[in-house]
């Protein structure tokens, strides 16, 4: 047993494909490229020495080129296919070396998957196919029903229990996969190209679904994906591959600002910036006024030193109630106002600081500062038009 917080850890993955993965194994030791090895071996190497921390409630991204080793990773996570060398850990329990019947222990209890051709059962009704993991698991018959029926509708298909899958549209038989590994309460979720086979609209859409999902669920999951688009826009962290290595690891702000080599590059290149980098991450610093301690005349001659513009108001949390301008103030003043309560204005555009900049276009034309909150609504930092848009050139 290892101890840890990350939910799944790999170590020095390696795996061969082949009759002679042993010999091919000392090969790669011996630093021969996989084409030399395929050449001289007629063995493949799918994963070559990867490791990685998959952390608890993470949605981790693995993407690459056709060929480069997604499928064959995560399918060592659940044992689908041995590793050839190297240690994989769930909850800190080596998997590599665990008897069959754990194994199968785990994949009915801890680690599901969801396929990409939805893998449904035509003769079960929507609701059998959802309970089908329950079943395998001995879980009697009225509640395996309850479950399938409580999952259905989390995935918004509840009216749908006691059809057959074919009476579904594609991406209505894809949230069916979904309810059907969602029932079984695993807490990891292998999603292997899940949505590759939908039409872009309808994919984007189970995109946002899947987003949704997690906030409530916080499971850990491994989704896999060849679309870059998709990997920047589902991924906590994602690991981009080539060749059987990870090639970059990160965030997708840290990837689409610092790609580490020109095959992440050609990937990135095309990639709408402002769908990706989130304002908590162009924020400045807020430098605001609290509302207890300031009258405007004092603000007034703060703000003039400074030079700004514009100035938030705070409350004793260090929540944003105001925002202030120097003409605002004047104008207070002007009638003898001298409470910056009474002078501040109190609509004023606020977001969440994981909002990503193409949301926040329209918030930007007012000309005021936006206020950038964390997740307790209190002031992180302020964003202007022109901040907005200087992130946005490649
Ligand atoms: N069963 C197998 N036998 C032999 N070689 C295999 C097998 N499965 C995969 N490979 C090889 O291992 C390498 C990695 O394949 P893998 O399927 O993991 O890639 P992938 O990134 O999932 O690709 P795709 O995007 O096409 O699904 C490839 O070179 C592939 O040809
Ligand atoms: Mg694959």
């Amino acid at each position: 047993m290892k101890s840890s917080k990350q939910k799944i850890i790999i170590e020095n993955l390696i795996k061969i494909y082949g009759n002679n993965p042993r010999k091919a194994l000392k090969m790669f030791r011996d630093g021969a490229t996989k084409d030399y090895i395929l050449e001289r071996t007629g063995n493949v190497v799918g994963v070559a020495d990867v490791s990685l921390e998959i952390g608890e409630g993470e949605l981790f991204v693995v993407m690459g080129l056709s060929g480069s080793g997604k499928s064959t990773l995560v399918r060592c996570i659940n044992s689908l296919i041995p590793a050839t060398s190297g240690n994989i850990y769930i909850d800190g329990e080596d998997i590599v070396h665990v008897s069959d019947e754990r194994m199968r222990e785990l994949r009915r209890t801890q680690v599901t998957m969801v396929f990409q051709r939805f893998g449904l059962f035509p003769h079960k009704t929507v609701a059998e196919n959802v309970a089908y993991g329950l079943k395998v698991r001995g879980v009697e018959k009225k509640q395996r029903r309850q479950k399938a029926l409580e999952t259905l509708e989390v995935v918004g298909l509840a009216q749908w229990a006691d059809y057959h899958p074919s009476k579904l549209s594609g991406g209505m038989q894809q949230r069916v996969g979904l309810a059907r590994a969602l029932a079984t309460d695993a807490p990891i979720l292998l999603m292997d190209e899940a949505f590759s086979a939908l039409d872009p609209l309808i994919r984007r859409e189970m995109q946002d679904e899947l987003i949704r999902l997690q906030q409530e669920l916080h499971k850990t999951i491994v989704f896999i994906s060849h679309d870059i688009q998709e990997a920047l826009k589902l991924a906590d962290r994602l690991a981009v591959m080539k060749d059987g290595y990870v090639v970059q690891l990160g965030t997708p702000e840290e990837i689409i600002n610092n790609p580490a080599d020109d095959y992440i590059r050609a990937f990135i290149q095309d990639v709408n910036r402002a769908s990706v980098i989130k304002v908590g991450a162009i924020a400045r610093n807020p430098n605001s006024f609290m509302l207890e301690s300031k009258l405007v005349k004092a603000a007034m001659i703060e703000m003039s030193a400074e030079d700004r513009e514009q100035k938030y108001v705070l409350d004793g949390d260090g929540k944003p109630v105001g925002l202030v301008t120097a003409a605002r103030l004047a104008k207070a003043l002007e009638v003898g106002e001298n409470d910056i309560a009474k002078a501040m204005a109190r609509d004023f555009p606020k977001v969440d600081k994981t909002t990503k900049l193409e949301e926040i276009f329209p918030l930007c034309q007012g000309g005021e500062a936006i206020a950038v909150v964390d997740g307790k609504g209190k002031l992180a930092g302020v964003v202007e038009q022109s901040d907005v848009f200087a992130n946005m050139v490649n």
